[in-house]
């Protein structure tokens, strides 16, 4: 039987998605809150993890193995490489990779550590079903590679290497490490961002201005998956 997973990293990337339901179980695990809803006989368990590729491990975990949730959906905010890529725009990651993660001194890839793998690929059903509320609701939704470490990057230099090394089309800093543990614990997941800014130099001003705005998007394009999730 389904029970979803619904994650964010901040506040901000949550709340409009509690406002959709009335009866809601708190319960509190680990310095965090998860909230428990019945929708359409779906048990659903939101929660925010707090920024980086830690907490979002510990809470993408605790949702899986704490809950027993058996599919994860991530809803929130992303920096923008890809030029075509505007305030708001929503993106739904085909594959992840860590940004950040540097063993090159031993002659491996960046993004590597043996056991691992530079891409993780999201689930690919999830993602018709993505694009399935995309061409009913008419909303633009972007495919491409998410790269995720634990910076904010307000910096065209480092923006576009990460860009250029990953083939990235948007970044973020839980999404990688959301797709690890799912992976691992063998959990279908979609990863759902709308972008807040373009990772230069106006970034922390963008992200301030756009957070709410584009969180909600993405929760609301998140809606209208779990609307239609079997
Ligand atoms: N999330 C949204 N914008 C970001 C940025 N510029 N860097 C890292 N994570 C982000």
């Amino acid at each position: 039987m389904l029970k979803l997973a619904i994650m964010g990293a901040m506040q901000e990337e949550i709340e409009p998605l509690i406002a959709n339901f009335s009866d809601v179980k708190v319960t509190e695990f680990a310095n965090n809150k998860y909230y428990e809803v019945n929708f359409n006989g779906i048990d659903i368990v939101i929660a925010y993890s707090k920024i980086g590729k830690v907490f979002a491990s510990l809470t993408a975990t605790t949702m899986i193995e704490k809950f027993g949730c058996n599919k994860l959906l991530f809803s929130g905010v992303a920096g923008a490489i890809n030029p075509s890529l505007k305030i708001g725009d929503l993106i739904v990651a085909t594959k992840l990779c860590q940004h950040d993660l540097d063993i090159t001194a031993f002659g491996h890839p960046y993004g590597y550590v043996p056991g691992g793998a530079v891409y993780i690929e999201s689930d690919k059903e999830l993602i018709e079903l993505a694009n399935e509320v995309s061409n009913d609701l008419n909303i633009k939704l972007t495919e491409g590679i998410i790269a995720t470490g634990d910076q904010f990057v307000a910096n065209e230099e480092r923006k576009n290497w990460i860009g250029n090394t990953f083939k990235a089309d948007a970044l973020e800093m839980e999404g990688a490490s959301v797709a690890v543990v799912c992976n691992a614990l063998d959990v279908p997941f979609l990863i759902l961002r709308s972008i807040s800014d373009s990772a230069d130099m106006d970034a922390g001003f963008s992200f301030d201005e756009f957070l709410k705005s584009s969180a909600l998007r993405s929760a609301e394009f998140i809606m209208e998956v779990v609307k239609r999730v079997k």
